[in-house]
Formats: structure tokens, C-alpha cells, sequence
């Protein structure tokens, strides 16, 4: 049975997870986009957190991940680096800032580590090239093959990847020539929990899943779908933890009626 890494006092390293996954150490990883959402993420122990460009549907109201800008990953990473002290900050790269060529993309992650302050960057796809160059530059890289929400209209939608035998095998190759590049670690979306067991199995760095079932190395999900946050019908792997949209709205709702009732403010809420 897996017991949950403590994550150390100090900063969270990429060395950690390695040594966790050794150890059958199951670690969280969440997403995170603004300061104080982040300082309480780490207080609750996730070491992972993840600026990812998923910011665009959860918080800037885009319905999918293509249209955010690189400046606003270097806004949104900025602030999450802003209010933690330890996790390990991960940013994604945003669709059109490493397609086009891997010098597009080395400069691009340049920025969410320089100017951003994340620790290491995230790019969907086989971006073997793309890895080699930042981790010989000394940039943590993190992989992501499965459903590649960036894809999604040449995967024809946001469905689970990997049915066929075809398929599966694209995605094993993939995760390992990753790996081979030098990623730290690679998530896997989407995938059938078989092979994702199997790829975790093969693969020489810890992988995490996200409708992935439960043989990855450890799990991510978007804050906002844990936090009952998340706006239309969630996935299938969705779990809410919280029902933060219910919360909000109660408190909102009890504000305006409080203030048409001229209950707010009482004189406990006023100056003298
Ligand atoms: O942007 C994101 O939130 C992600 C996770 C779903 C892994 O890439």
C-alpha cells in the first residue's frame, strides 16, 4: 500500500519525485493560477502545482486551452511562483510557442522560467527535440502524450487516446523517447488504466495521470473540478472534492439579500 510522500521543508525538487516513485510513493499534483489559491495548495501539501494552460477555460472564461497567450502564462506563473515557497512550479507552454520550431519553444520557456519564475515547463506532444535542448539549457521539462487538449482538432474532440493497438504503441513510444530526452516525468491523459500501468511500468521516470486510472506514479487534476469550481459537465475521471460554486453562490446570495433587507452593515461592521 502507497503512503503519500511528506513533501520536505524545503523546495521540492525533481530529484523528489524520482525518489518518491522509487519509494511507491504516490504524489499529488494539481493545477494553480493565481497567488493565494497556490499558498494554500502547498499549505495542504501538494508539491506539485501546475500553471497550466487549462488557466483559459478554468479562470479567463475561453472555452478550450488554443487561445491563451504566452504573456498570460508568464502572468499566471509569475503569481503562483509569487505565493508558494516550496512546490515545484511547473508552466505550461501555451499552443503556437513551440510548434513551429524548437528555438520558438526554448524561448518561450525561457520566459515562463525567467520572467514567470517556474521551476520547470510542460509541453503536449512527442517534443523529443524540444526536451533534449531545454535540459541540456538546464530546464526541467515535463511531458504530456495522450489527449492533448491543444490537438483537439485533429483528435476530432476531447476523447480517451490509446484504444487500439496502434495507438497504444504510438503513445508507449512516445512517453519513452520522452523519458530518453530527459524528462523528468511525463502525464498521461486520457488513456486506458491498462496502458497507462504498463507505460508506468516501462518507463524509467514517474508518470502522472489524469483519467489515467490508478497505476500512474501519481495523479493531476484541474483545481477547479476538485474544487467544484469547473463550469458545463465535467469528465468522467472528474472527482469534485469540494462544492466551492455552491459555497460561492450561497454567500453571495445571502450578501444580497442582506443588504436589500439594509442588514448589512450591522454596527459591528461600521466605524464609530
Ligand atoms: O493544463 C492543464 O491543466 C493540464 C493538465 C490537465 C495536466 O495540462
Amino acid at each position: 500500500m502507497s503512503t503519500a510522500p511528506d513533501p520536505p521543508a524545503r523546495a521540492v525538487r525533481i530529484s523528489d519525485l524520482a525518489r518518491w516513485r522509487e519509494a511507491g510513493q504516490r504524489f499529488a499534483m494539481l493545477t494553480a493560477y493565481d497567488a493565494p489559491t497556490a499558498r494554500l495548495l502547498e499549505a495542504a501539501g501538494i508539491p506539485v502545482l501546475l500553471v497550466g494552460d487549462s488557466v483559459a477555460d478554468a479562470v479567463l472564461g475561453r472555452s478550450g486551452t488554443v487561445g491563451v497567450t504566452l504573456e498570460e502564462m508568464v502572468h499566471h506563473t509569475a503569481a503562483v511562483a509569487r505565493g508558494t515557497e516550496r512546490a515545484l512550479v511547473v508552466a505550461d507552454l501555451p499552443f503556437g510557442s513551440y510548434q513551429v520550431t524548437v528555438e520558438d519553444g526554448m524561448r518561450a520557456a525561457l520566459r515562463l522560467v525567467g520572467q514567470g519564475g517556474a521551476h520547470a515547463v510542460k509541453a503536449e506532444g512527442a517534443q523529443v527535440e524540444l526536451c533534449a535542448r531545454l535540459v541540456r539549457a538546464g530546464v526541467p521539462f515535463m511531458g504530456h502524450v495522450g489527449l492533448t487538449p491543444q490537438a483537439v482538432h485533429q483528435l476530432g474532440g476531447y476523447r480517451v487516446q490509446g484504444r487500439d493497438a496502434q495507438a497504444a504503441q504510438r503513445l508507449q513510444r512516445e512517453a519513452q523517447e520522452l523519458a530518453e530526452a530527459g524528462a523528468f516525468a511525463v502525464v498521461l491523459e486520457a488513456v486506458p488504466a491498462a496502458l497507462a500501468a504498463e507505460i508506468t511500468a516501462a518507463l524509467p521516470v514517474p508518470t502522472i495521470g489524469i483519467g489515467a486510472g490508478a497505476g500512474c506514479d501519481a495523479q493531476v487534476l484541474v483545481t477547479h473540478d476538485l474544487l467544484g469550481l469547473g463550469s458545463g459537465p465535467a469528465p468522467r475521471f472528474v472527482k469534485a472534492y469540494a462544492d466551492l460554486a455552491g459555497v460561492i453562490t450561497d454567500a453571495a446570495t445571502r450578501f444580497r439579500e442582506d443588504v436589500a433587507r439594509g442588514e448589512f452593515p450591522d454596527a459591528e461592521h461600521a466605524y464609530d
